[in-house]
């Protein structure tokens, strides 16, 4: 090839190098300047700076040109590459600063502003007064025996000293079950036998709670479920004074120091002798008012001295040991606390009712 072409050929593509060089700068500089995030600028980058990029192809191929051309392309290329990461810097930096004061402006939080209440549950009241009621009978040394919901008649008449066909039976209205001889408890009693059952002759001393079942009319004053706690104290020499005792104390625990009681003889097929105990009336102290029905006095239990035939079924001797047995209604307990009118409220789960304690 003649001198003359040669040079003519080097000069053609020393400025085809320069022009794309010159579009490059053009076209990166452009694009750069409408990119909004990290993630276009490090694609942006790797289009524009690295392995593949124009660029550097044109580095790379340095040493095939003639040497003459080298500094020439090596120099311009190298002035693009600097301008292009120099901008590119910035653009970083700017892209950075408008993410945070987006952030800043969007997430703004008002350390001055007053905190939000946490809305916190709360215990049922019939959870609380039977809390309180186990804590009491703990302190004195009884244990929590839990018996079964569903009973046999044996269990929850007949052992406790109320025979079929009884009249004493019109005291409970039952649930039977479609099998024969199965009903709901008709109260918290039917423990009792189990209890000494598994344990006699062993002297026992424990509470019996639990949810009970009657098939009743509902109305203000009787659900057809509802708590029960029994209590129970077998062993030799137990008189009617350790069950007035315990009776007494528990109360004055539950209601207070200066609460005033009584008991009242009353008849249970269970106990021989029966009673029920009240409390005098701490809503008018005792003068007279609706709740108290102007007698001064509330009911809150049952109780008496084991039958020695209920004794016997349970496996003790009643000539050798004998036993006292009392059985409560929380909710009443809580009615008369808290002056609530309705028992249907403890189980219709209105949170306004519940909100309440
Ligand atoms: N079981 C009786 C009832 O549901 C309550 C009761 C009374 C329990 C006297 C007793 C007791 O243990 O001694 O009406």
């Amino acid at each position: 090839m003649p001198e003359q072409d040669i040079t003519q050929n080097q000069e053609e593509l020393l400025e085809k190098l320069q022009q794309q060089l010159s579009e490059v700068r053009q076209t990166g500089l452009d694009l750069l300047r409408t990119l909004q995030d990290e993630e276009g600028l490090q694609q942006w980058r790797s289009n524009f700076l690295m392995r593949r990029a124009v660029i550097t192809e044109i580095m790379r191929n340095l040493s095939n040109l003639p040497p003459e051309m080298r500094p020439v392309i090596g120099q311009a290329a190298n002035k693009v590459k600097k301008e292009l990461e120099a901008r590119l810097k910035e653009r970083f930096a700017e892209v950075k600063q408008a993410a945070l004061t987006h952030s800043l402006n969007s997430e703004r939080l008002d350390v001055t502003l007053p905190g939000r209440k946490p809305q916190h549950g709360g215990l049922h009241p019939e959870t609380e007064v039977l809390r309180e009621i186990y804590q009491i009978f703990a302190e004195m040394g009884f244990q929590v025996y839990r018996s079964r919901d569903v009973e046999t008649d044996e269990y929850n008449f007949e052992l406790l000293n109320i025979p079929a066909h009884h009249p004493a039976r019109d005291m409970w209205d039952t649930f039977f079950t479609t099998k024969e001889g199965v009903v709901l408890r008709t109260h918290t009693s039917p423990g009792q036998i189990r209890v000494m059952r598994e344990f006699a002759p062993d002297p026992i001393r424990v509470i019996l709670p639990g949810m009970c079942y009657r098939y009743e009319q509902i109305s203000a004053r009787s659900e057809i479920q509802f708590h029960q706690v029994e209590l129970l104290v077998v062993g030799r020499n137990i008189t009617f004074g350790d069950l007035k005792g315990t009776l007494n104390d528990f109360v004055r625990r539950l209601f207070g120091r200066e609460v005033r009681t009584r008991l009242r003889p009353n008849h249970f097929p269970f106990t021989e002798p029966s009673a029920e105990m009240d409390v005098e009336c701490f809503i008018c102290g005792g003068e007279g008012c609706p709740v108290c029905k102007r007698s001064g006095w509330l009911e809150i239990l049952g109780c008496g001295m084991v039958h020695p035939t209920v004794l016997k079924n349970g496996g003790y001797d009643p000539e050798v040991y004998s036993g006292f047995a009392a059985g409560m209604g929380p909710e009443r307990i809580n009615m008369l606390r808290h002056k609530i009118e309705d028992i249907r409220y403890f189980w219709a789960n209105d949170v306004r009712f519940l909100e309440q304690f």
